[in-house]
């Protein structure tokens, strides 16, 4: 297999809220992997910035426990991470103050790629833009990270937007989804505009309904006090399916550039048609032998935020008009699995005497766990007998395929946090785009909370609301199972 990487130059990459969660589980280690597979070029550093008052050595020493506990299995190369370490250093930093703020400026190069990661809450996104402008540590060519939540709602979102293009040009900010990091995610635009096989039919005429589920065993635990606020439509459903949904759904780009893919997904969005109430399912988990209810783990007796959400949407434009797509996505459910099906229309005609059954060709691509792609379709049963048809799966799971070493892809952080250095913003959120996710997302956030819908109660370890199945049911149609 030839690989081609595209070369990286040499750059300083400054971590604000480098000693929070996500920089110890994901940033650093994800850094640490790309420095043992040689992207990190000769000269580049890391430098760690927070309230903390630390030295380097205090911070080189955090980064090695993170490394140790989040770095999977290269974390034992003991060599790779003491050269690692060197490339590391940490400022003390108030963001609102002065403090800090000058030796950051001696630190940092103006003749080398910079990014800035505001790993922080988005409170301090104008402060640290604004202070890194007025102490002329960025220039014209720098690049900031924003992660999500981007806003929680249209007019948030906005005035976010505008406090980053106060310092920043759209072509400086990278808005990461790290949905759109994942390696099948990426491959199913390969698959999309790669194979003359499936775009001719994926469309309104062969496409019966798309399906995407992401449904994840871990509880809001320990995060309860900002899911509360936010729930499954914001944390995940506005942002992740969202990106998902867009991508099967686009139109093909010219090209796989940034803005031309930026653009079909735009269109997407902008023909979502609003969602009736009764095409929403919202959901709360109950205790079970495992866990504590939602209301608990929220500590909001009263709590009225769903952990899962369900939900039929279209796309008023010709390629997909009469197409449902139905989404679903929930916390302690049976079990981890993220999947998009692509099912296609029943045949119009069989010539097989006495075969009733209903074959369909469904195209799955598998997000996790067991990254893969598979398509259903049907054959004969070998043997005597007649003419017996079974479905079964063409599996191209992504491991078997393409050899072991397939199945250890980079973490999705790892490849944006590469893409924002090369300066490739296709996989990250544009301004607009976040602005039309919230437009579509805001109405029925607040139809529901003006309802004051009560959530369904589910099992923890289901697969959701009982009326969830029921959406499906309605319509003839069933839910892909959800396998461990
Ligand atoms: C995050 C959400 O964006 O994505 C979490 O805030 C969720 O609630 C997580 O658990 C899921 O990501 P992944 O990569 O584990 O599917």
């Amino acid at each position: 297999m030839v690989s081609r990487v595209i070369p990286v130059e040499t750059f300083d990459l400054v971590i604000f809220g480098g000693t929070g969660d996500l920089a110890r589980r994901k940033i650093l280690p994800g850094m640490f992997r790309r420095f043992l597979s040689g992207q990190m070029p000769q000269g580049s550093r890391i430098i760690g910035a927070a309230r903390s008052e630390m030295d380097s050595a205090a911070f080189r020493a955090m980064t090695a426990d993170a490394i140790a506990a989040f770095g999977g299995k290269e974390s034992h190369d003991k060599k790779g991470l003491k050269d690692f370490l060197q490339c590391i250093d940490y400022i003390a930093i108030d963001a609102k103050g002065d403090a800090g703020w000058a030796e950051l400026g001696a630190m940092v190069r103006q003749d080398v790629v910079q990014s800035f990661y505001f790993s922080v809450a988005p409170a301090f996104f104008g402060d640290l833009a604004e202070r890194l402008h007025r102490n002329k540590i960025a220039n014209a060519d720098s690049r900031i990270v924003v992660e999500k939540p981007f806003g929680r709602d249209l007019e948030s979102a906005r005035a976010l937007n505008a406090t980053l293009a106060a310092h920043f040009d759209e072509r400086q900010i990278y808005r990461i989804d790290h949905y759109l990091g994942k390696e099948t995610v990426q491959n199913l635009m390969a698959v999309r505009f790669g194979n003359m096989l499936f775009e001719p039919i994926w469309n309104n005429h062969y496409v019966d309904h798309i399906q995407i589920t992401v449904a994840e065993t871990v509880s809001v635990e320990g995060r309860g006090a900002y899911y509360d606020k936010s729930g499954a439509m914001r944390d995940m459903v506005q942002n992740h399916l969202m990106q998902l949904l867009c991508l099967i759904a686009m139109e093909p780009p010219s090209q796989f550039g940034a803005d031309e893919v930026r653009d079909e997904k735009l269109k997407v969005i902008r023909a979502l048609q609003p969602v009736e109430p009764q095409h929403i399912v919202r959901g709360q988990y109950d205790a079970d032998a495992l866990g504590p209810s939602y209301r608990e783990d929220a500590e909001n007796p009263r709590s009225l935020t769903e952990s899962f959400v369900a939900m039929k949407c279209h796309i008023a434009n010709w390629r997909w008009a009469g197409v449902p797509f139905y989404l679903r996505t929930g916390k302690r459910m049976k079990a981890r699995a993220s999947e998009i099906s692509v099912v296609f229309k029943d045949l119009g005609h069989t010539i097989f005497e006495g075969d009733e059954a209903r074959h369909r060709n469904i195209l799955s691509i598998r997000l996790q766990p067991n990254e893969g792609i598979d398509l259903q379709v049907t054959i004969k049963e070998p043997g005597p007998g007649g003419m017996r048809l079974v479905d079964v799966p063409l599996d191209m799971t992504f491991a078997d395929a393409l050899g072991p070493d397939a199945g250890d892809v980079p973490d999705a952080y790892e490849r944006l946090i590469m893409d924002v250095i090369r300066g490739n913003q296709t996989l990250f959120m544009r301004g607009d785009e976040v602005e039309a996710a919230w437009a579509w997302t805001d109405p029925l956030i607040q139809g529901w909370e003006e309802r004051e819908d009560v959530p369904k109660h589910y099992e923890a370890g289901s697969t959701g609301p009982e009326d969830a199945l029921m959406l499906m049911h309605r319509d003839g149609r069933k839910w892909r199972e959800i396998k461990a």
